[in-house]
């Protein structure tokens, strides 16, 4: 059994009360504080705050009070990072776990990523994002290429119906509900894909691949009638889902691709089919499919998004100092997490 590790869970989102979830009742996880953004949760029970019983840990907006708690990591999981906070985690020598968009390093650009890495170096910690996609899924698909002898193409598909992700200030984010011919819909959707342009040049360091260029394509679908999902309206006629792709190109040819359908409901054109999980392909020999198919009521993929960055936790208290993803790091799985 590893040693005990204590846990800061930073703000209680979608994500974060999954995380919190995941970490409570955990066999080495012990959740010690919490941050909060919105000043109303300040002072209340974080199990209360993520629908459990109550845990006698308060949440705060008091940064150093959870420096100085001396925790072993934060999950780190606000909805945009907030630098100068993961500055001073990371130079207090706190390792950070995360969902934020920092596969490679180079989500936020790369002043932040240069901020990052110096704090991790100063505080001897290490940060390490990851999540379902980008994250554990294109880890299961570096997985799958060790039973190929040659690959021609590595493709990942995310398809989902994201209504039941109920999050407006991220889908506007994206693009939704803009009309098609507004040139910023696919701005939105390209400056929302940053997380996908980071994985890839993972992917390819990763299978020892070069690539020159990370290209970007988009379809939209618009919706057939207004629409009232309760959290937002999406207009008749305006974006309802999004078919995008990133890929890792060489000499012209896509060689490692990242795509997504997202889709708001099913009431639009065109109407593409969602499978409700991931698809990953590799082209080559053999070829191999693999379908990661989140079973039950976890369609809504927050807890498939925040436990891969949970189960790092004991892998990244053990890294070394420094923005840690696949390179230096042993595959996360669920240790712990087989509890009869
Ligand atoms: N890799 C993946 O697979 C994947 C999938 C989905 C999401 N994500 C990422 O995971 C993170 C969390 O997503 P989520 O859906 O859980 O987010 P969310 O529920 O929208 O927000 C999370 C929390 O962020 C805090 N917050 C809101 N506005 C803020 C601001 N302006 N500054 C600082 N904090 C703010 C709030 O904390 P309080 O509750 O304390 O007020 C909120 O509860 C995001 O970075 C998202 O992009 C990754």
């Amino acid at each position: 059994m590893s040693r005990r590790l204590r846990v800061v869970q930073w703000t209680t989102g979608k994500t974060g009360r999954a995380a919190v979830r995941g970490m409570v009742g955990h066999p080495v996880l012990d959740l010690v504080g919490c941050y909060a953004h919105a000043p109303d949760k300040v002072g209340r029970d974080v199990g209360e705050l993520c629908g459990l019983d109550p845990i006698g840990v308060l949440a705060t907006d008091d940064v150093e009070a959870l420096v100085a708690l001396e925790p072993d990591c934060v999950s780190y999981m606000a909805y945009r990072p907030n630098f100068d906070h993961l500055e001073r985690i990371l130079e207090s020598g706190v390792n950070v776990v995360s969902t934020m968009y920092m596969m490679a390093g180079f989500g936020y650009g790369e002043e932040a990523t240069h901020r990052l890495r110096d704090a991790c170096l100063r505080g001897g910690s290490s940060l390490y994002a990851s999540g379902i996609y980008p994250g554990h899924a294109p880890n299961v698909a570096l997985a799958a290429s060790a039973m190929c002898s040659r690959i021609e193409r590595v493709s990942i598909l995310e398809s989902l119906d994201i209504a039941g992700y109920a999050n407006e200030q991220m889908f506007r984010a994206q693009g939704f509900d803009l009309p098609p011919e507004d040139p910023a819909a696919a701005v939105a959707c390209e400056a929302s894909c940053g997380s996908f342009k980071d994985q890839i040049p993972v992917l390819a360091r990763e299978l020892g691949v070069r690539i020159d260029r990370v290209g970007f394509r988009v379809e939209f679908a618009t919706a057939n009638e207004d629409t009232d999902f309760g959290f937002m309206t999406v207009r008749k006629g305006h974006i309802a889902g999004f078919k995008g792709t990133v890929s890792g190109d060489r000499d012209g040819r896509s060689l490692i691709e990242c795509s997504f359908v997202w889709k708001l409901g099913e009431d639009m054109t065109p109407n593409w089919p969602v499978t409700h999980g991931y698809i990953i392909e590799l082209d080559g020999d053999p070829g191999v499919r693999v379908r990661l198919e989140p079973q039950g009521d976890h369609l809504d993929g927050t807890v498939t998004t925040a436990l891969p960055a949970v189960n790092a936790i004991p892998q990244v208290c053990a890294a070394p100092p420094g923005i840690v993803n696949l390179t230096g790091l042993p595959f996360v799985r669920g240790a712990h997490q087989l509890r009869p």
